[in-house]
């Protein structure tokens, strides 16, 4: 099988797949009320067996990244079984989280051991207090314990999520850095987008990543090159500091220019784009592991479907309510 490519010669390294759309977290840009089950959707996420017959699919045309998302996909009881699941794939050399950092303190040892190589935690500020006004969560000190945890793990480095906010956190740069000057966290900037459901707060706070880029610039901040299967950051390094500063900005020209990722949802529909439409569900074709070149044979002709861009620009949140139902 050939390497998963689309009408714009774009290829794709990297699959996004949600195990749940459950969410323990209330973050005020996501999911403001709380996780709500929502009509047959939830009914039954992808069993782990579905999850390996995927992962085996993409990793056959030439995914090297699996990307495990949610919701808060370590909700999941057998979520171990899950990253042990996706490693039997030998190609697939990056298998990555991302995370509320809930149950690292007690799990992350557990799923590096599986093969978890790489983790991803949303911290959208350092402030306990502010932490849980924003997340719902009074977790602030439990999720950076579980940061450390992951160093004592053998993480050589954890990227660190902070949603963009004009009153909450894009004044706070100098805490920011602060942070990472002695730690090997890459901390990321994510420009606040507009989905369905956050209409309201994406007009009151969303601001440009480039009032952080501008100030990073004017400090000696340089920017790095990423490789095929790393996801949309520009990533920023320094020779005073430790970490590093990664600007995430899907409302900058050409930001869909290198996609390089197909996104699985945990009903196990296929999303060219997170700002896309419907989903073109695989579900029927994971019941046996005799369905996998048609499995195969379906993505890549849907392929030619994928869109230029998200058109975000133009208001655009397609089927996107919230991040958490495909998995951000
Ligand atoms: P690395 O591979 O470690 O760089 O991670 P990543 O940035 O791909 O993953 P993560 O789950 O940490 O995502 C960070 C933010 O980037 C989230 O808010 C995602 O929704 C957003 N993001 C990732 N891929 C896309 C994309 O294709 N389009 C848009 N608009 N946002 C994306
Ligand atoms: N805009 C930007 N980032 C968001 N995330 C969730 N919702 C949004 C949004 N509306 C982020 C989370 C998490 C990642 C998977 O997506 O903070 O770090
Ligand atoms: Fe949960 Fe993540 Fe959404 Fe926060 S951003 S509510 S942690 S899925």
């Amino acid at each position: 099988m050939s390497q998963f490519t689309d009408a714009f010669e774009r290829k794709f390294y990297y699959l996004r797949l949600s195990v749940t759309d459950v969410c323990n977290f209330r973050c005020t840009y996501c999911l403001p009320d709380g996780y709500k089950p929502h009509g047959i959707r939830n009914k039954s996420f992808l069993s782990l067996d579905e999850i390996r017959r995927v992962t085996r699919a993409f990793a056959a045309a030439g995914t090297e990244k699996v990307r495990l998302t949610g919701g808060e996909p370590s909700l999941r009881r057998d979520f171990t079984d899950i990253i042990a699941a996706v490693r039997e794939n030998a190609s697939i050399r990056h298998i990555a989280v991302t995370t509320n950092g809930y149950r690292l303190a007690r799990d992350v040892k557990q799923w590096r051991d599986a093969g978890l190589t790489a983790l991803n935690v949303s911290v959208d500020s350092l402030d306990a207090r502010q932490f849980h006004a924003i997340t719902g969560q009074d977790k602030f000190h439990q999720v950076m314990a579980g940061i450390d945890a992951a160093f004592d793990a053998g993480f050589q480095q954890v990227k660190v999520n902070s949603v963009l906010m004009r009153d909450i956190n894009s004044h706070n740069l100098m805490t920011f850095l602060e942070w990472i000057r002695t730690r090997p966290i890459q901390l990321r900037f994510i420009e606040l987008m507009e989905t369905g459901e956050g209409g309201a707060l994406f007009r009151q706070q969303h601001v440009s990543g480039e009032v952080i880029r501008d100030q990073l610039i004017a400090q000696g901040w340089q920017r790095r090159l990423s490789g095929r299967s790393d996801g949309p950051a520009q990533v920023f390094y320094h020779p005073d500091y430790v970490g590093e500063i990664g600007l995430i900005m899907p409302y900058s020209k050409d930001f869909c220019a290198s996609c390089n990722r197909l996104r699985v949802s945990a009903q196990g529909n296929l999303h060219l784009c997170l700002f896309g439409d419907g989903g073109l569900p695989l579900r029927d074709l994971l019941a046996s592991d005799d369905q996998q070149q048609e499995l195969q044979a379906r993505i890549a002709s849907s392929l030619g479907k994928k869109k230029q861009t998200h058109f975000l620009h133009q208001g655009n949140t397609g089927i996107t309510q919230n991040l958490s139902y495909i998995g951000g």
